[in-house]
Order: C-alpha cells, then structure tokens, then sequence
C-alpha cells in the first residue's frame, strides 16, 4: 500500500530543490565577466593549509612560490595571506563545512592555495559535515574545475574541463530517503552551467593552439541531463570552427585512456562534475599516481589551486607529515602562476616537476627513507632556477 504522505513529503522536497536550482538558473545568466588579475594591486594569495600533510606541503609551496616571485612580494605586488580555521576540528566545532569568519577571509583573497581538507561520511567520527571542496566551489562559484595529465614520454598531454558546481554535486546532500527502502538523489545540468564550462574547454584549446576537444557524457542513458549538456557542447562547438570535437561516453572513455594505440590522440576533454571526479583520478593515476596532480577550481571572480589526493591522516599520527610529497600542491601553484598571467613562470615550474619526478635525484618515499617536503620544495626551487631547463627537460621527456 503506497503511503500519499510520503509521495508528499518527497514531492515537497523536490519542489524546494527546483525552486533554489531555478534562482540559481537566473544567476547564472546575469554573471558578470572574469576578472581581469592585470589590473589588482596587490594580489592577495590566500594559503589555506587544512588538515593531515596539508599545512605541510602548502607551507613547502608557499616558500616555493615566495621564493619565485620575490621581487613581486617585495615590491608589493603580491600579498601571501596564511588562512587559518579551515580545519575539521573547527569546521566540526562550529558544525559547517566552512565557518563564516574563514569563508569571509577566503572570499577576501584574489587567489587560494588549499591543501587537501577532511570530508566526513556517515560513520565517520566526525559529524557528517558538508564537503568543504564542494563548498567552496559552490560558494566562490568556481565551476571550471580544470586538471592537467601530462606523460611526456607516453605523448600524453590531457586537460580535463570538469564542471564543478552541479551534476549530482550541486544538491548532493538534499536528496530523499522516500521510504527505508527507497531513496532518490537529484541531479541537475543547466544550460548556462554547461555552456560556461564548455566555452572555456573549447577556449582553451584555441588559446594554447589544441586541435581537438572531447565530450564525455553517458547521453544514450542519461537523457535529460547529459543530453542537455551534450545538446549545450554542439552548438558552443559551432562557434569553434577552427576547433575539431567529438563526443565519447564515459564507460568507454575509462577504458580508451588505458588504450596505448589511441590516448595520446586526446587533447582538451570536457565533462560534467562526477564523471570528471571519477576519470581525472584515473588520468592522475596514469601520470603517477593522485599526489603528483594538481587542480585548478576557477571561477570569473575567484579562483583556487588544491592538491587532489586526501589528508594522509596516518602519515601525521605516524609523526611522517614533514616526508609528504610537495609535488600535488607545486602542480596546482604552477597552474596559479598561469592564472594570474605568469604563463612563463608557471610553465618552468611545471617543467621543473616533471624533471623532479623523472630525474628522481630526490626521491620522496613518505618516510625518512626518503626527502622532506621542504628539500623537495628545494630541488624543484634549484631545477626551475637551472639555466639548462630546457635540455633537461626533453632528455626526461624523450626517455
Ligand atoms: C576531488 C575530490 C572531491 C570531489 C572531494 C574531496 C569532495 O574527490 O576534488 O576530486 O569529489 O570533488
Ligand atoms: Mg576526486
């Protein structure tokens, strides 16, 4: 016998979520243009260092960082700003996902640099708190989630253009247990949130001279919402002329990324927020593993730059924080250094990695078997100080 009070209660919940995504539409059509970073004196970056190794391997970036632009920073030019609090002892303390007083600092800040924060489950011995990642996206309105893959000696040089603020995520924690036997999430594509992610993916490739953008959906499926977001990428592709595309489902994709004959083949690939949380950890996977990539959460006014693996809590109850590898949190500072218009500073230091990670003159092992994060921080300060950069470089590429 079906309960009409239950059918009621869910359809009233569904009811609030269209009503907030519905607003959210009409934001989202009235958003202003991206920030022009040229034109801000001082820059302020904001360092949120988290929980786990993250207040390790941010301050070992921050010093990096500091380091390269010290003329900036002494000139005035560039303002490091040290955020503390968002952490899950206060994050839990004052039961949000970000304090007020913490998010009200972050917002403060141009640019962020965030080590990896805790997201509590069910069961977990945390109070089961709202993604910090997710709201920081949603609130800064950060929706390109843009992650780089890059095996020179395999050709492959993958950017993944993840939308970052809707799909399952967008109201992942407004979904209904109907009944104990049934439960129903929501999952929402807009128009204006696939075309802003989609135009950037095909933007960029124009930019940096990429021939080809991939869409990856599960449209045959999924048909209202990937179909949207499918529907969205044909017609922004039209104004991308000079720009091939093709459109892939993202069961196969996973597989085609692992296919030697034809990976290198994939340039900018584009696709809504799960599928691309999913297939950008396999991509990292490829590359090395999930601490060697970096992400970039950029938004028209604000932008942030995180490590994507997680907190390693063992590694700091086993008093090994000092040994974690750096290299995440450098990707994602290289990918700020770009951002805010020192492409050619920001390509060094990515080049300065990939010959840390394939020179392997200093090798981080988690342990003190291996180096800390700091000398780290050091080898890749002195190789993207190295007059022979470049030669180094292709020798590690061709290898
Ligand atoms: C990521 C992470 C996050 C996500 C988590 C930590 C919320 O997996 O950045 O890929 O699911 O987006
Ligand atoms: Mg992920």
């Amino acid at each position: 016998m079906i309960n009409a009070q239950v059918i009621d209660d869910a359809t009233a919940q569904f009811g609030v979520v269209l009503r907030q995504q519905l607003d959210r539409v009409e934001r989202l059509k009235q958003e202003g243009d991206w920030i022009d970073y040229a034109d801000i004196c001082p820059l302020v970056i904001g360092v949120i260092g988290g929980d786990g190794i993250g207040p390790t391997i941010s301050a070992a970036t921050q010093r990096v960082l500091e380091k390269l632009l010290s003329e900036e920073v002494s000139g005035g030019k560039f303002v490091f700003r040290v955020i503390e609090g968002l952490t899950i002892e206060n994050r839990a303390a004052h039961m949000k996902s970000i304090p007020d007083d913490v998010l009200a600092e972050i917002k403060e800040c141009h640019v962020t640099l965030k080590g990896p924060t805790h997201t509590p489950e069910g069961g977990d011995s945390w109070p089961n708190i709202e993604s910090a990642n997710v709201s920081m996206r949603k609130e800064l309105d950060l929706f390109a989630n843009v992650r780089p893959v890059r095996v020179p000696k395999h050709g492959i040089d993958w950017i993944f253009f993840r939308e970052n603020t809707e799909d399952i995520y967008a109201v992942g924690g407004q979904g209904v247990n109907v009944t104990p036997d049934l439960a129903v999430d929501f999952r929402v594509i807009t128009t204006p949130g696939s075309r802003r992610i989609i135009d950037a993916a095909f933007a960029h490739a124009r930019r940096v001279g990429r021939s080809k953008v991939t869409v990856v959906t599960k449209a045959n499926i999924v048909k209202a919402t990937d179909g949207k977001f499918l529907e969205v990428a044909r017609s922004i592709a039209e104004g991308y002329e000079d720009i091939e595309w093709d459109s892939w489902y993202i069961d196969i994709m996973t597989a085609k990324l692992l296919d030697i004959r034809r990976r290198a083949s994939f340039q900018v690939l584009v696709l809504p927020n799960l599928y691309g949380d999913i297939l950008t950890d396999q991509a990292a996977q490829i590359q090395g593993g999930v601490g060697t990539a970096g992400s970039a959460n950029i938004g028209k006014s604000h932008a942030m730059f995180e490590a994507i693996h997680g907190t390693a809590p063992r590694m700091v109850e086993e008093g090994r924080a000092i040994y974690a590898d750096p290299s995440s949190l450098l990707r994602a500072g290289a990918m700020m250094l770009e951002h805010i218009g020192f492409s050619s500073l920001g390509s060094r230091l990515h080049k300065a990695l990939d010959i840390c990670t394939y020179e392997r003159k200093l090798v981080m092992t988690g342990r003190s078997s291996g180096a800390t994060s700091d000398e780290y921080g050091d080898y890749v300060l002195t190789t993207v100080e190295d007059p022979h950069l470049e030669s180094r470089w292709l020798e590690c590429s061709e290898a």
